[in-house]
């Protein structure tokens, strides 16, 4: 059994003028359990959509999606969700805003506390438990984001472009991280992302969306050794392969509606 299938599904939007804009058209795809595939795309071509359908934030207007075989109707526990910003609760600590889906569960503090920390030690930050958001670095609160994910056991991680907004060496320490994470508790990842070396350096299969109306337009396995060597000539076949297709789609005119 597949950990995540999109059955031919298609998402329309009803702009503000009362029109209907297709998001997402015929999407078919299918993760086994342990994959991380990197989503990429041109901007506005359904990627967070897609993402958003899996979490169960928002309902396919029509097709399907299936996690661990069971429909999505709403978000849940199996699958855990990183934004581009982190989405944090200024007025909690960082142990806090880690172990805040236990608090919405009830469980007792120390139980809480003992949970949120093993994940701050996982996401390397030990010593920043009683600090409050604002008090925090970009890299860092995307590590209180990405503990909070990750403390709920997910078998699905669903991260929508979570490192964008950080710096260049920051942004590679953190997928460096989340690569050992993701090795370490084997759960099956969709990454957002606009970046092709991201998505070389990360995943294990890269797809690539059409514009939109977005759809899967090709689906390539990647499986280089790692940690990824971004000078290697495979590494470099595929990029070159990627970036074509994304210039290709970029170029291509919108398709009516
Ligand atoms: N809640 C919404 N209401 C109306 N249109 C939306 C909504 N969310 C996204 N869209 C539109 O759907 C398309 C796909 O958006 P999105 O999934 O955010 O693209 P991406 O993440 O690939 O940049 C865009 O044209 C966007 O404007
Ligand atoms: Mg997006």
């Amino acid at each position: 059994m597949s950990a995540i299938d999109l059955l031919d599904v298609r998402k329309v939007y009803r702009d503000r003028d009362g029109q209907d804009l297709v998001a997402l058209e015929r999407t078919r795809l299918s993760l086994a359990a342990g994959e991380f595939l990197c989503l990429l795309g041109p901007s506005g071509c359904g990627k967070s959509t897609l993402l958003n359908l899996v979490a169960g934030f928002e309902a396919p207007s029509s097709g399907e999606i299936r996690v661990a075989g069971r429909r999505v109707e709403r978000p849940g526990a199996d699958r855990g969700v990183v934004f581009q910003q982190p989405t944090l609760m200024p007025w909690l600590t960082v142990i806090d805003n880690v172990a805040f889906h236990l608090t919405l569960k009830g469980v007792g503090r120390a139980e809480r506390r003992e949970r949120a920390q093993a994940y701050l030690d996982l996401v390397g930050l030990r010593g920043f438990e009683r600090h409050y958001p604002a008090e925090l670095s970009g890299g860092m609160s995307q590590r209180v984001g990405i503990a909070r994910a990750l403390l709920m056991n997910p078998a699905v991680i669903l991260m929508d472009e979570p490192f964008a907004a950080l710096d260049a060496q920051t942004k590679s320490e953190m997928q460096e991280e989340l690569v050992a994470i993701w090795e370490r508790v084997g759960a099956t990842v969709i990454f957002v992302t606009h970046s092709v070396d991201e998505a070389l350096v990360l995943g294990t299969r890269v797809a690539v969306m059409s514009r939109r109306p977005g759809r899967i337009r090709e689906v390539l396995p990647f499986d280089a050794p790692r940690p990824r060597d971004v000078t290697s000539p495979a590494f470099n076949d595929v990029k070159r392969h990627v970036l074509g297709l994304i210039r290709a789609e970029s170029a291509r005119p919108p398709r009516a509606a």
